[in-house]
């Protein structure tokens, strides 16, 4: 990666836990700013595959290229570009064979910087954005390749997972590492409270703990409250705000995606 005019500003969608709203914080929050004319690359890799499964217009199967041939090929990230189903969002699939591509990986310097080495000039001045989706395996080869060359980690934590900041402890120490060893820059834009219900006690109280254990500034005031037309859209491969842009997950995210360009800076 050449830092050379470097416009695209890198953030990964981070937490070792699984199901606490990576994917869906990944897919709406990229709608909702591409919908505010910013331009954005997502970047699928988690080989479940499910981001590329609700922005793709073709299946991982379907599609030309993916970050599989950025790993396998002289592939260069711009290669395996394709358009999303929606505005000014583009997007790197994920397929199945990221799995075996994991292991093959692990322990040799792909497994670090094989990203990194992929990412040339003319996408990083293309894109406003490049937001990653990771699998939840903080440690693994696929989650520090995104570390590596990300500015900036967004953390989704659910908010009745009562268990949810022992994984941001782990990721704490993942990112340091990071930090120390090769990507000086990296660093928290927030930790985001998604499946949020107000009328829950587990929701209040990790809300009270969330704020305890972080500064200000340092979560996002914008809370994704559990709502089921995220789900309906999750299942039928569609955003939320695409499936019904008045529902209250729909509006969520697109608060989440005014406080997350006044964050970054836009
Ligand atoms: N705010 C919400 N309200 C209701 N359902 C939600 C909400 N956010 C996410 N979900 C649902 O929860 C499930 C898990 O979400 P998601 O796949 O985004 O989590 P994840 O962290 O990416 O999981 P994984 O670790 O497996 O990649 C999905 O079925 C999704 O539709
Ligand atoms: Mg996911």
């Amino acid at each position: 990666m050449t830092s050379d005019n470097k416009k695209a500003q890198i953030v990964s969608i981070l937490n070792q836990k699984g199901g606490v709203g990576k994917t869906t914080t990944t897919v709406n929050l990229s709608h909702a700013v591409g919908l505010k004319e910013f331009k954005v690359l997502v970047i699928d890799m988690d080989p479940q595959c499910n981001a590329s499964m609700i922005l793709g217009k073709l299946s991982p199967f379907e599609q030309p290229k993916t970050i599989v041939d950025l790993f396998t090929s002289e592939s260069n990230i711009s290669d395996c570009i394709v358009p999303t189903k929606y505005k000014n969002v583009d997007m790197v699939s994920s397929h199945m064979d990221l799995f075996a591509v994991k292991t093959q990986i692990t322990g040799t310097t792909e497994g670090v910087v094989g990203l990194r080495k992929k990412i040339d000039k003319a996408t990083l001045s293309k894109y406003d954005f490049i937001i990653i989706d990771c699998q939840p395996d903080i440690g693994g080869a696929l989650v520090t390749n995104a570390l590596v060359i990300s500015d900036k980690y967004i953390v989704p934590v659910g908010a009745e997972d009562v268990f949810g900041l022992r994984g941001i402890k782990q990721l704490e120490t993942a990112v340091k590492s990071v930090r120390e060893s090769i990507n000086e820059k990296i660093k928290m834009l927030g930790v985001l409270i998604t499946m949020a219900d107000y009328r829950s006690n587990a929701t209040s109280v990790m809300i009270e703990t969330i704020n305890t254990h972080f500064k200000e500034g340092e979560v996002f005031e914008t809370v994704i409250k559990r709502n089921a037309s995220i789900n309906t859209a999750f299942m039928q491969n569609k955003s939320v705000i695409s499936h019904d842009g008045r529902t209250p997950g729909a509006v969520d995210y697109s608060k989440l995606a005014d406080e997350f360009l006044a964050k970054i800076g836009q």
